[in-house]
């Protein structure tokens, strides 16, 4: 049996307004520093090691009787998830980049932002081989970056839902971003409540020898939304599948007035200023 790695509860979510932020980007521990050769062994290592020698049927508990072909293969996997990492850091820069453009566009020009926050998020290799082994994918690298949509992503909040359509329009149309698919949960929300706009976006990533085209999860929601979803995460990471019905009944009827207050603001909005594109 495969074993599951714990990933921590959530990754954090970073603001990211100014271009020095990019730094953060990298997770702490940054897995390349550690390259084939140098003697030493990561936590990632032997999570890997670990996970590959289980997929073979091999005890993971005894680390002791691994022969030196499982810790190289673990290493060339380890390295292969720092170039990943680095990849879609450099995908969250570019797209990042293109929502900062627009944000001082419509401060200087029109004295108004339709964006309110930007937050960045991307996943570090050992929540990466956590979900990669909790929903089954094998452990390549073509095989993760297929089926692991949500490596980077960008949160942006907004006012009004107006502007999270707007916004989702404006980047849409932008020649080198392809969008690869959209879930819209404001139209449709989820049946717990849960609301915000989602797009996978595809941009490329101009390297020295090649180029990298990434996917990065987009997911554009208000403040009201933001706030919602902040709040059930958090009931949902304490009780997990527990939730108290008193607590569910609270959060059910949070989700009802939040969106209530999207279309009062909305209403408002329109009438101190027209419509966006109006
Ligand atoms: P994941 O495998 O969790 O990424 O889900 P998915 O591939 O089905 O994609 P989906 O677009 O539904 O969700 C992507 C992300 O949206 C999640 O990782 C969360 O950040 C957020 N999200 C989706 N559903 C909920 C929800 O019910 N509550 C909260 N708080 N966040 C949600
Ligand atoms: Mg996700």
């Amino acid at each position: 049996m495969v074993p599951v790695f714990l990933a921590p509860p959530s990754i954090p979510w970073r603001p990211t307004h100014t271009p020095e932020d990019a730094g953060d980007l990298m997770p702490a521990t940054d897995p390349r520093s550690d390259h084939p050769g140098s003697s030493g062994q990561t936590d990632l290592d032997l999570q890997l090691l670990e996970a590959l020698r289980a997929g073979r049927g091999g005890d993971p508990a005894d680390l002791a009787r691994a022969d030196s072909s499982w810790f190289a293969r673990a290493r060339v996997l380890r390295d292969e998830f720092g170039r990943l990492q680095m990849y879609y850091g450099f995908g969250i820069e570019e797209v990042s980049t293109k929502i900062r453009i627009l944000r001082q566009e419509f401060e200087q020009v029109y004295d108004y932002t339709p964006i309110e926050h930007v937050r960045t998020r991307l996943k570090s290799p050992e929540s990466l081989l956590a979900k990669a082994l909790r929903q089954g994918t094998e452990l390549t690298v073509p095989a993760i970056r297929a089926e692991i949509r949500d490596i980077a992503g960008i949160r942006v909040t907004c006012s009004f839902v107006s502007d999270v359509y707007w916004i989702a329009e404006m980047l849409s149309a932008q020649p080198d971003l392809t969008v690869l698919t959209t879930k819209d949960y404001i139209a449709h929300p989820k049946p717990n409540g849960y609301r915000s706009l989602h797009l996978i976006v595809q941009v490329p990533v101009f390297l020295s020898r090649h180029t990298e085209h990434i996917p990065v999860e987009l997911q554009i929601r208000t403040i009201a939304m933001d706030f919602w979803a902040s709040m059930e995460h958090k009931l949902r990471y304490k009780y997990r599948a527990d939730m108290p019905d008193d607590l569910r009944a609270e959060l059910d009827d949070a989700a009802a007035v939040a969106a209530q207050l999207d279309a009062r603001m909305g209403r408002l909005r329109d009438e101190v200023r027209p419509a966006p594109g109006a």
